[in-house]
């Protein structure tokens, strides 16, 4: 049992957590977002993330300090709390991505470990080799290997109370990305940050994302908190944290303010091109896009910035309030709608239902089937393994979409895109689940599906579907037993 880590709720894969970050002597929220803070560029000023925006810990780079005339005497003086001017918690890199974008940084393991240590930082990061995405067999392997020395490394250096970081790489390979994770999990390291997804989120790959996020999560042991390594656009908060990561790092605030781009969370616009802001924050609410046009350089890039961190902390707060509802999955479904790409990211998330399902809840409030994907959630991949498990009441039963009839041992009911289950589980989660009339053919074929299921756990029972106009489609997908059209017998 990790005891840094505790958490709170679930739905689906998603969680909210408690991080206790000993030498900050805080605990931080999950999922959370650290906005990136470079002391040679700053936008946002430490203090006032924390003040304005509730910011309870931000991400800085040790290197950047490691090698500044400017600021490396200043933080092991100060610190970096007081040279940021920040309370929350603080956590660092260690130049891995300079050494991924340059090929080559002045510093190892324990020494740029020990200096993040000394300049005050609470969690610190080892020297990882983020291998890029489409890197072959061999160079992802020697990669990780190294990678893998460092995580060693770094539990022999005496930190103190700074937790640290084990960074997962291993490419868009999925087994090694998850037996990394799974040696990871062994060291008594703390924190699990899935490296090297940048590029991957640059070129919109979010299937693949969730595929490797996914793989990490199987070798990762539950109680492991998972930070997505630079990843800050709020369209994919919710996706990401469904798939199980805790912890998010934007400069893509500041980034895209540089750029006079602005996020919403649906995507990115150029400020180029805006009549109106669809935001309430206090950017938007007291300014037209013209007038921030019109502001001089500095000024408006400051604006979006703010605007950008704004839109960022209100899409966290929406998940975690959709956590606590048992609402997740709607909310990626709404979510997907923004970007083709998300939609293969959504679906990839459904391809692991199954692994969603071990920590989804049981019960929740409410469940509205609203898109042909929502007949894949694990809801009712869950309804679909109970039914080789519930008693059958006789020799021939009715499955019907109308009502009961007297001539069968038992009439079940059938509702897309569930399938069948007994009368008497009506009104139970997720049964209850409010579904269109106007159903996709995807609800019909898994509730096909869920009835071929249960024939099969009952080969000795005689089963008759009475059904209203099924698509072929979905009748095709049936065993062979009697069927009832209820539309042409009315
Ligand atoms: N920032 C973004 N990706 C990475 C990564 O893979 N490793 C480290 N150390 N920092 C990152
Ligand atoms: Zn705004």
């Amino acid at each position: 049992m990790r005891d840094c880590f505790e958490i709170r709720d679930y739905d689906a894969a998603g969680r909210i957590g408690e991080l206790t970050v000993p030498r900050a002597g805080v605990t931080v929220e999950t999922p959370a977002l650290l906005p990136v803070i470079n002391p040679h560029l700053q936008t946002v000023a430490p203090s006032e993330l924390e003040r304005e925006f509730g910011a309870e810990m931000l991400i800085t780079n040790g290197y950047i300090f490691y090698g500044s005339d400017d600021y490396r005497e200043r933080a092991l003086e100060e610190g970096l709390h007081d040279l940021l001017d920040f309370s929350g918690a603080i956590m660092t890199d260690s130049g891995s991505f300079q050494l991924a974008e340059y090929g080559d940084i002045d510093v190892d393991t324990p020494e740029i470990l020990q200096f993040q240590h000394d300049i005050g930082s609470d969690i610190g990061t080892p020297v990882d080799i983020p291998t890029p995405p489409d890197a072959g067999r061999e160079q992802a392997e020697r990669e990780l290997a190294a990678t893998e020395a460092a995580l060693e490394t770094a539990e022999t250096v005496d930190v103190g109370e700074m937790l640290v970081n084990a960074p997962i790489q291993g490419a868009t390979q999925l087994d090694l990305r998850e037996d990394a994770a799974a040696r990871a999990y062994t060291t008594d390291l703390d924190v699990f940050p899935v490296g090297a997804v940048v590029p991957l989120l640059n070129d919109y790959r979010y299937d693949e994302m969730v595929e490797i996020v996914a793989a990490a999560k199987r070798g990762l042991g539950a109680d492991a908190p998972v930070h997505l390594f630079g990843a800050g656009h709020p369209m994919m908060f919710a996706l990401a944290v469904a798939v199980g990561c805790d912890l998010f790092d934007s400069a893509a605030y500041a980034l895209y303010a540089r750029d006079d781009r602005y996020l919403t969370v649906r995507g990115t616009k150029q400020l180029a091109e805006m009549d109106y802001f669809p935001c309430s924050c206090p950017v938007c609410t007291s300014r037209e896009p013209s007038d921030v046009r019109a502001r001089p350089d500095d000024e408006r890039k400051t604006l979006l910035a703010r605007h950008n961190l704004h839109v960022s902390y209100a899409e966290l707060d929406r998940v975690k309030q959709a956590i606590r509802e048992g609402t997740l999955l709607d909310l990626v479904d709404e979510r997907a709608r923004s970007h083709p790409t998300m939609v293969d990211g959504y679906r990839a998330l459904l391809d692991h239902a199954g692994q969603l399902e071990a920590t989804d809840p049981v019960r929740k409030d409410s469940f509205f089937h609203t898109s042909a994907e929502s007949a894949r959630r694990p809801e009712v991949l869950r309804h679909h393994e109970r039914l080789d498990r519930i008693p059958i009441d006789g020799d021939e039963i009715l499955l019907s979409e109308g009502g009961a009839n007297g001539d069968f041992d038992a009439t079940w009911r059938i509702k897309p895109p569930f399938g069948p289950f007994p009368r008497r589980l009506s009104k139970t989660y997720p049964l209850t689940a409010q579904v269109p009339d106007r159903l996709s053919r995807a609800a019909y074929e898994t509730a096909a599906d869920g009835i071929a299921r249960l024939v099969e756990a009952n080969p000795d029972t005689a089963f008759t579907v009475a059904h209203f106009d099924w698509p072929e489609s979905a009748l095709a997908r049936l065993p062979a037993l009697s069927l009832v059209n209820l539309t042409e017998k009315s």
